[in-house]
């Protein structure tokens, strides 16, 4: 099978290029590199020992796109491309509906033209906004979400259920992902954020490598077992095998599915799990609640089971040491 993987440089799309390899699949990578790197492409090559044709292209120019699918018969695309900081999406809301929204429009309009009807979607857990309980079931729908980022991602998958119902041929899936942690086992590849980090697993990293002092826990008063917040966190080795299943048990018509483990580990587990498996100190200090987190959040991912034949096979235990590995090869 062609597929084009947009994004495919990046944490999510670079795993799921290594895991698409080992099908036999034929790969076409396009990336305009604004959050990745170029050496990624070598590092892709030397994990696999294939060789894959890339594109720097940015999909806001149409143009440089329509080459991509005039040059390559493409079967399917999978679409990673986007901008993915939720703070920065707060502070920048135009650069994110643009870039965000735009991409994905320019990308379909094209898809369409070509008669290229089979697409994956990289959606987010934050679609299913502030919910009662902590457990999130795709018969459930959308909420409202905290922050312009999560937007993008809820009109996507609208904008996503309007083309299908103006055309059943298409074959569309979502994948909305919990929190996605770790790294390849070869610690060539991993998730390099630029600055100070917001997410939790990169900045444990920081904390425990001595780049910086102290790991702030937002808040010990959540109602949950030891206080801190509860996420369901997943290995990236496992989301991208998610992707491989997603494609080969693609079902026509429009289907959601949850990628997590449906297991919760608190703020506190986690540190005390990394520090235990890396054995290495993780200094922290419990500060106040930070605005718009929720107590808990965790997938059923049953759905995914059932019909993909998917599920996490990675442990926290893996998480945290494939995550630390990556950091000191880095
Ligand atoms: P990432 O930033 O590492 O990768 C995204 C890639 O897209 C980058 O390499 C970037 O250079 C590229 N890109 C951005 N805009 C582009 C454009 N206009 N044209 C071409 N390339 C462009 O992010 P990631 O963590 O790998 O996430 C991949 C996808 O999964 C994103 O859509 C993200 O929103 C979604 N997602 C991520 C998480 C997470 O925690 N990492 C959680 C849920 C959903
Ligand atoms: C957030 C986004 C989500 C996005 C994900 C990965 C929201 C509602 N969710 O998820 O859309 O896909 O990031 O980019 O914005 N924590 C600390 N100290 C820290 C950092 C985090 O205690 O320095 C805690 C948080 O309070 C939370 C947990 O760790 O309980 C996980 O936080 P984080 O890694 O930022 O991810 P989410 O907030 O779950």
């Amino acid at each position: 099978m062609k597929i084009l993987v947009t994004g495919g440089l990046g944490f999510i799309g670079s795993h799921t290029v290594v895991e698409l390899a080992k099908e036999n699949n034929e790969i076409i990578i396009l990336d305009n590199l604004y959050n990745s790197k170029i050496e990624v492409l070598d590092k892709l090559e030397k994990i696999t020992g294939k060789k894959f044709k890339f594109y720097k292209y940015d999909l806001l120019n149409k143009e440089d796109v329509e080459k991509v699918f005039e040059e390559n018969e493409i079967d399917s695309v999978i679409h990673f491309a986007g901008y993915k900081a939720v703070g920065e999406s707060v502070e920048k809301p135009l650069m994110y509906y643009s870039n965000n929204l735009m991409s994905t429009l320019n990308l379909l309009n094209i898809m369409k033209k070509y008669n290229v009807k089979k697409f994956i979607f990289s959606s987010s857990a934050t679609v299913y906004g502030n919910k009662e309980t902590g457990i999130c079931i795709e018969t459930m729908g959308r909420g409202e979400t905290s922050n312009p980022y999560g937007t993008t991602k809820s009109m996507i998958e609208k904008i996503l259920e309007d083309l299908y119902a103006s055309d059943n041929t298409w074959n569309i899936t979502i994948l909305r992902y919990f929190n996605p942690v770790g790294a390849h086992e070869s610690g060539l590849i991993g998730e390099e954020p630029n600055g100070i980090p917001n997410n939790l697993m990169p900045y444990i990293m920081k904390v425990a490598s001595g780049k910086l002092e102290v790991l702030s826990i937002f808040g010990d008063d959540y109602p949950t077992p030891d206080g801190t917040g509860i996420r369901d966190y997943i290995h990236v080795v496992d989301l991208a095998k998610g992707h491989v299943k997603a494609l080969e048990n693609m079902k026509q018509g429009l289907n959601y599915y949850n990628l997590g483990s449906g297991k919760g580990i608190s703020v506190l587990e986690m540190v005390k799990t990394f520090e235990k498996v890396n054995n290495v100190k993780v200094n922290y200090k419990i500060v106040e609640r930070r605005a718009g987190d929720l107590a808990e959040c965790y997938a059923d991912p049953s759905k995914a089971l059932r019909e993909l034949n998917w599920k996490t096979e990675k442990s926290l235990e893996d998480i945290c040491r494939d995550a630390w590995n990556f950091e000191k090869n880095n």
